[in-house]
């Protein structure tokens, strides 16, 4: 078994990141198996062209990622453009994706849709991310429900090199936990670090306690017994970051009447607050030491590659290039 996810440094990580992505991939280095985490800096090419604003998210991920539990000593971390081999193996894919495969991607259908200038990178993600995947023979793949559609082309290129070329992949799946698949935004849509909607994991703390006690409401009185309580962005919020039984409790008060939207936001506030505490002490550590961060993401880049030329071989062996 081995697990592999990647994380885009477009923009700082938020609380949609962090459980649909990151918790699951810390979860399983106390599992059998390998895992390898990296920053997927050329994706962010498609979308971000200040090479400053990449260098600064890039270092944001690697931090944010080591703080909230990644193990230099259980995982292997990397920038994904330290181990180029990938665009070889992404041209090789690229010319078994069929277009109509590509053309039904969701994410370019919804960007494009937003009006946003399409190129061809935004266009051929889909087949960069499989190469990310398949170069690490890679059993699964933990992220939000928002790229199981990327992992099922990921599967269908796969399928398709093997069928042409003889067994060279090992075919992976998605793993995407229910309770966290879409954490809803301060609006109510998907969490995005492109709807503006988000919470993010190491925001200082009157920014995160405004933000939090700025989620709208409707105007109800706090008396006013509330059967959709279940829908509440709140609520919804609170089961992802709050112990069960706490956010069931909270629910079912909202729902009886007699807690004020006020306290209940107070309330998410401190969660969230308490949920990150240790992470954001560690965060401080780490970015008082960027020496040993960046340590961290070269031992990584070696450790990846050692295991990535292999595969890149026997896909070049298996399609008759030397
Ligand atoms: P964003 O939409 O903010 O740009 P990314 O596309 O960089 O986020 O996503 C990185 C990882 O975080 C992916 O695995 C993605 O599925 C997950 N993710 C992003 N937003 C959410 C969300 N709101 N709920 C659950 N998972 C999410
Ligand atoms: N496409 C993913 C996202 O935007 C990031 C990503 C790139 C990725 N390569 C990957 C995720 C490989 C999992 C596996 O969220």
């Amino acid at each position: 078994m081995r697990t592999l996810t990647g994380i885009q440094p477009s923009g700082i990580l938020h609380l949609g990141n962090y459980l649909g992505a990151m918790q699951p991939a810390i979860a399983a280095q106390d599992q059998a198996g390998d895992c390898y985490y990296f920053i997927a800096d050329y994706h962010s090419m498609t979308s971000l062209t200040d090479p400053q604003k990449r260098r600064d998210y890039t270092l944001g991920v690697a931090l944010d990622w080591l703080a909230c539990g990644l193990d230099p000593a259980k995982s292997v971390l990397w920038r994904q453009s330290d181990v180029p081999e990938v665009c070889e193996l992404a041209w090789m894919l690229g010319t078994l994706a069929p277009m109509g495969l590509l053309e039904r991607a969701h994410s370019y259908k919804d960007k494009t849709a937003r009006g946003i200038a399409a190129n061809v990178g935004l266009f051929t993600y889909p087949v960069l991310m499989a190469a990310d995947i398949l170069l690490f023979d890679t059993t699964h793949v933990p992220v939000g429900r928002d790229q199981k559609q990327h992992v099922e082309m990921t599967r269908d290129m796969a399928i398709k090199f093997n069928l042409t070329y003889g067994e060279t992949f090992v075919v992976p799946e998605s793993v995407i936990r229910d309770e966290s698949a879409v954490v809803p935004g301060l609006d109510g849509q998907k969490m995005s670090k492109s709807y503006g909607n988000t919470l993010e994991l190491f925001g200082d703390e009157k920014a995160t306690r405004k933000k939090i006690m700025g989620i709208p409401m409707d105007s109800r009185t706090p008396a006013e017994p509330k059967p959709d309580a279940d829908q509440n962005i709140a609520i919804r919020l609170l089961k992802v970051v709050a112990e069960p039984a706490y956010a069931r409790e909270m629910e079912e008060k909202l729902r009886a009447g007699g807690l004020g939207y006020g306290d209940l936001k107070k309330a998410l506030f401190e969660q969230v607050w308490t949920h990150f505490a240790a992470a954001r002490e560690r965060r401080a550590a780490l970015a008082a030491d960027l020496g040993q961060v960046e340590a961290v993401l070269r031992d990584g880049a070696a450790r990846a590659r050692a295991v990535a030329e292999p595969v890149l071989q026997r896909a070049r062996k298996a399609c008759g290039l030397r």
